[in-house]
């Protein structure tokens, strides 16, 4: 059986589907930058990613990095992924590469489109509850084309779990596929996440 993989790999190889990658893998959830081993990817997995995480609360940011494989996907990679308001945003960025170990390189993460987009949403903040009503408006800008509401048991990373509930406006499609992407900011329980 290893051998028989070892020589699919060896085959993968040749024609450059991307198959047994290998990338750098390492997870710092109290800083911006990490360093890692090497790992050998999942046969489904034809990207390495380096993925900066910056989640904020009034002027308090917590920065965290994870180094990894990754499956391939156009929504995720090399595309800011924001969301919140006036009081509470987190944002992620996923750069995505595809040859061995270029995770390991550094990069930078191209500033948010602030060009307003035309859409509107509603506002609220609370980490004292798991619901909050709206009490102001946010004009959207860049790719965050829709309204969330996000209502659950989050812990932003050296602080302890706590109830949360915000509005704003969300990168499209983030109720999808952002969840379980996050390492900084984790979550036992949602509530409620929803994009309108
Ligand atoms: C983190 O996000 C906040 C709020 O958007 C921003 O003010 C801050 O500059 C960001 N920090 C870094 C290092 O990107
Ligand atoms: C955040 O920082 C700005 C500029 O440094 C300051 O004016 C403001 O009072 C700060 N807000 C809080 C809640 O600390
Ligand atoms: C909730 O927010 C208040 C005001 O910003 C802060 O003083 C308090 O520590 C926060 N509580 C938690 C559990 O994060
Ligand atoms: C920034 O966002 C605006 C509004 O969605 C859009 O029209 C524009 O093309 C974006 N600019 C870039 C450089 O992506
Ligand atoms: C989740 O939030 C949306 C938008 O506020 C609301 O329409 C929906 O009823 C909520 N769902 C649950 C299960 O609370």
């Amino acid at each position: 059986m290893r051998a028989f993989l070892t020589s699919l790999c060896i085959i993968f190889a040749l024609t450059a589907t991307g198959l047994c990658l290998n990338c750098e893998h390492c997870l710092n959830i109290h800083g911006g930058s990490c360093s890692g081993a090497s790992v050998k990817c999942k046969e489904d997995e034809a990207v390495c990613v380096s993925r900066r995480e910056n989640t904020t609360i009034e002027n308090d940011s917590r920065l965290s990095m994870f180094k990894g494989c990754m499956k391939y996907d156009p929504n995720i990679c090399d595309t800011i992924l924001h969301g919140g308001n006036d009081r509470f945003q987190n944002m992620m960025y996923n750069k995505c590469c595809k040859e061995d170990n270029c995770n390991r390189e550094s990069f930078t993460v191209p500033p948010l489109n602030l060009t307003e987009n035309g859409l509107e949403c509603p506002t609220c903040y609370t980490n004292s509850s798991y619901e909050c009503s709206p009490n102001g408006i946010m004009k959207c800008t860049g790719k965050e084309e829709q309204c969330y509401y996000f209502s659950a048991t989050i812990r932003r990373p050296g602080l302890p779990f706590g109830k949360h509930a915000s509005q704003g406006c969300v990168s499209t499609g983030c109720c999808e596929f952002c969840l379980p992407l996050l390492k900084g900011m984790t979550y036992t329980e949602i509530k409620n996440f929803t994009c309108m």
